[in-house]
């Protein structure tokens, strides 16, 4: 990749209520991608946006359930939201909010460009609508109870107002060039697929403001005061607004969104068409992820089985819930998960794997009084396997890859069995320095390659191994008790 700037983003989360561990699965997703390129490029050169979706009507109803305003409301769950990533380490340095004052600025200009352009027209729309995913739907995208198949308990609303339409159909051929041609690029292929499939059947203009005495809540259209801006078209914009708030919206940067599945359509086809309307440089890629359910079933809070990620984080450590869901999430197809298969995977990588790995490298070293150079963590030490991996936002596979390693060096340990060598009175024998410096050369390789993933132990580590002897310390991942 021959650019050097970095605007790696993820969806903002709707304020109807606080995230679970589903929302932070893609935190941690971009968090990973946004660590590993501070390492293996300029640090200050990687931007990394997430925040909060605050207009709209599932926020401001949310709000009239609680009897407070809706501004008391959002900002309360932003930030629990805010605090909810916070506690899994994510290393964000921008957490937007749809109602800070240079973004409503910003979405109102973009929209005029649109404006200014020709593509936005009066017109009154008459039809379905799913609060729940805040879109438009046809008859065809409902299921056969005339649900959303994706909010099947939600009522779909009847809506007739009238509204400025964005002229969508205008770019139909323009996205099909983009996407066919991969000058945007939409992973993983299946995804790219859909989109294609969508595309094919043809778009039809939407609406993008909503009348004020409907919807209050949001940004007010610049060309007409009586209407605020669709959420889509309000929420899409804040990449734009902090991407030209750091001078990184342009064809220096390499920009990257995360999104789930339910969300690509907006991502893949309208935001390009939004961005190349108003003239603005488009996105580099969209990487789209799947679901992940808890115990085999949807989360949500009216299945009751919605878990806060602090939860986990308090009882397991944010390093562990990292790595969990990074090698074992939704990356490419919906996957479940369960405390039960957590634990397994705590107790055999974390605790049993590295945890234990570097306790018994550490106290063969100080028992061998090993003297050595003190370690140089300039360059990240992938394998070209491990850095195509990354290329492709794989961090699934980048995991596997470091764990095989970490389970090579153990079974290297177990075959060369070192604290026998430590019986013999020529523990500094040529022969046997090798062993100590391979030992220490690999644990340093592995403290760098885990920081992505998990960073608190990574650090340890790294301090660990730094300096020209080891000492033994106490282990990184304590054994789980029941
Ligand atoms: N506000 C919009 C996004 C606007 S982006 C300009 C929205 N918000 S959301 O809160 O409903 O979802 C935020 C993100 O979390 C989406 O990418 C969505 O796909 C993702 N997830 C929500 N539930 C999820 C799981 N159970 N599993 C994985 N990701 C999930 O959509």
């Amino acid at each position: 990749m021959d650019k050097q700037k970095f605007l790696i983003t993820t969806a903002i989360d709707y304020c109807n209520d606080v995230i679970h561990v589903g929302h932070a699965y893609e935190k941690l997703l971009a968090d990973a991608l946004a660590r590993y390129y501070r390492l293996t490029h300029e640090a200050k050169n990687v931007y990394f946006l997430t925040g909060t979706d605050e207009h709209g009507t599932t926020n401001e109803k949310a709000a009239q359930k609680r009897g407070i305003s809706t501004e008391e409301h959002v900002t309360e769950i932003s930030q629990k939201d805010q605090a909810q990533i916070d506690s899994l380490n994510v290393s964000y340095d921008r957490f937007i909010r749809t109602t800070d004052s240079d973004h409503v600025q910003i979405a109102a200009d973009f929209y005029q460009k649109a404006v200014d352009n020709g593509d936005i027209y009066k017109g009154t729309y008459e039809g379905l609508y799913c609060e729940s995913c805040e879109s438009y739907k046809t008859l065809t995208e409902l299921d056969e109870n005339g649900q959303c198949p994706l909010h099947p308990t939600k009522e779909i609303q009847k809506y007739e107002e009238e509204n400025y339409f964005f002229a969508w159909s205008k770019y139909q051929d323009f996205l099909l060039d983009l996407i066919e041609s991969n000058k945007i690029q939409v992973l993983p292929d299946g995804k790219r697929s859909e989109m294609l499939a969508f595309l094919r059947e043809g778009l039809q203009d939407i609406p993008v403001t909503r009348p004020k005495y409907k919807l209050p809540w949001g940004i007010t259209a610049p060309n007409d005061e009586d209407h605020v801006l669709y959420v889509w078209f309000d929420a899409l914009i804040n990449y734009f607004t902090a991407g030209s708030q750091n001078n990184l919206w342009n064809d220096e940067t390499f920009i990257i969104h995360f999104v789930g599945k339910d969300i690509a359509r907006w991502h893949v086809l309208l935001w390009p068409a939004m961005l190349q309307s108003a003239g603005y440089q488009l996105p580099d890629t969209v990487y789209v992820h799947g679901f992940m359910n808890l115990n085999g079933q949807k989360i949500s809070k009216s299945r009751g089985n919605v878990i806060a990620p602090s939860e986990l984080v308090d009882k397991y450590g944010a390093d562990a819930v990292r790595y969990y869901l990074l090698k074992h999430g939704p990356i490419v197809e919906d996957v479940d998960i369960s405390i039960p298969q957590f634990e397994e995977v705590y107790t055999a990588d974390l605790a049993n794997g590295l945890g234990n790995l570097v306790a018994r490298t550490a106290k063969v070293l100080e028992k061998a009084g090993y003297q050595t150079k003190p370690a140089d963590y300039s360059q990240y030490p992938q394998t070209p396997e491990m850095e195509s991996r990354w290329s492709e936002y794989r961090a699934d596979q980048v995991a596997i890859l470091i764990w095989e390693k970490i389970r090579d060096l153990d079974k290297y340990i177990d075959e060369t069995k070192p604290w026998e060598l430590l019986k013999s009175n020529e523990v500094l024998s040529a022969e046997n320095s090798n062993v100590w410096e391979k030992l220490t050369v690999e644990i340093r390789e592995i403290a760098q390659l885990v920081e992505p993933f998990i960073p608190d132990a990574a650090a340890k580590i790294k301090a660990q191994f730094a300096g020209t002897s080891i000492a033994s310390t106490e282990g990184l991942f304590p054994r789980l008790t029941s």
